[in-house]
């Protein structure tokens, strides 16, 4: 049973202006997928190396499994760590390199040669076994890495950026099998990365970090449908979440209305308390839908850009001003300057402060 908590973290670099985490708690749940997602210089690395016992915090706690390991050092933590660049001694086989960390503990050797046959096994290493790492492609060598981190029973698994070395197609494919080898083994992981298709697709939980604070912190698709503020509805999701400036029309009818480009759009009953106020309107790019022709209470916009993607087509237009994007099915087609009518189902929009950039409703 190997749960984790972070409590109320807090860590300064010497010399650094700003902490690099500020008051971070978050709960782990025994065998939970916890995904850290941020941009470059947010902390994730930080947290991470906090939780090894690479770094110390200035003050708060860590819970693993029942135990404060907040000043324990990383051998006594029993934690596993795959790094963004492929950590694999180039002068031992393969087999050596899985096997290093149970020959390190005293391991005997019959036990080391059965838990490196199976993880060989689950990351398609067999072939290589006696190979040196300089005979292996750089996806082969991250296996490696992870194949030697997952033989030792850690209690926790933490990953650092492990794919953002590997060229996007064996990104796409080695992200999926890391998913089932995780699955399959059940440890409890925490996984850091910037790219957030990969938080999408992997985390059981997303917690989305921004200048060392988690900004939210949930299932992935509940972030990506509910995003808490502004800088994760445009963190999260590509491409981001539209956020559109008006203003709440004060008025007594039973519906509130916001104004978009001398145009209405209808809000849910709950913004009645910000009548009269800025709003920014945050929407999908795949849910606002786009017609030639006006469509009930549909806004007018201008076609700026068309993109074809293949599986959808991208168009980029500006209502009153303001620049939208818009998914639309790949049998939709636009030119440069076409007019065309944009719904906004209610079901899909999301209100925010327009100063605070948070949301307005619960997320
Ligand atoms: N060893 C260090 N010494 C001083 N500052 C550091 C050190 N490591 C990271 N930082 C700073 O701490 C902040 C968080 O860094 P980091 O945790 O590496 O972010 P991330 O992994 O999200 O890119 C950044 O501002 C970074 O410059
Ligand atoms: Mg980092």
């Amino acid at each position: 049973m190997t749960d984790v908590h972070l409590r109320n973290l807090y860590k300064t670099y010497p010399g650094g202006s700003a902490p690099a985490t500020k008051d971070v708690s978050l709960d782990i749940a025994d065998g939970e997928f916890m995904v850290l997602l941020g941009p470059s210089g947010c902390g994730k690395t930080t947290l991470l190396r906090m939780l090894a016992g690479l770094e110390l915090p200035d003050s708060g706690q860590i819970v693993v499994g029942g135990r404060d390991v907040t000043y324990l050092p990383p051998k006594d933590r029993n934690l596993s760590m795959v790094f963004q660049s492929y950590a694999v001694f180039p002068h031992r086989k393969v087999r050596d390199n899985i096997g290093f960390g149970l020959t390190m503990r005293g391991t005997d050797r019959a036990e080391v040669a059965r838990k490196v046959a199976w993880a060989a096994e689950l990351l398609q290493l067999e072939p290589y076994l006696d190979r040196y790492p300089a005979q292996l492609s750089g996806g082969q060598r991250q296996r490696v890495a992870v194949a030697r981190a997952i033989v030792v029973d850690a209690d926790v698994l933490l990953m650092d950026e492990p794919l953002s070395n590997l060229d996007s197609l064996l990104r796409l494919t080695f992200r999926a099998e890391l998913k089932k080898l995780v699955e399959e083994i059940g440890t409890t992981t925490v996984y850091v990365t910037h790219d957030q298709s990969e938080a999408l697709s992997l985390g059981d939980r997303v917690a989305v970090l921004r200048s060392g604070e988690i900004a939210q912190c949930a299932q992935p698709l509940h972030v990506y449908d509910n995003p808490a503020d502004r800088f994760v509805g445009g963190f999260l999701g590509s491409p981001p979440m539209n956020f559109l400036t008006t203003r709440l029309a004060a008025g007594d009818g039973p519906k509130v209305t916001a104004d978009l480009g001398k145009q209405i759009v209808e809000g849910p009953a709950t913004l009645r308390p910000h009548d009269g106020k800025p709003v920014l309107l945050g929407i999908r790019a795949e849910a606002v839908e786009i017609a030639h022709t006006r469509q009930g209470d549909a806004v007018r916009a201008t076609v700026k850009v068309f993109e074809p993607l293949g599986s959808a087509v991208l168009v980029t237009a500006e209502i009153d001003g303001q620049e939208i994007k818009v998914q639309a099915p790949n049998t939709f087609r636009a030119a440069t300057g076409d007019q065309v009518w944009l719904t906004f189902p209610s079901r899909h929009t999301r209100w925010y402060d327009a100063e605070t950039e948070l949301a307005l409703e619960a997320a």
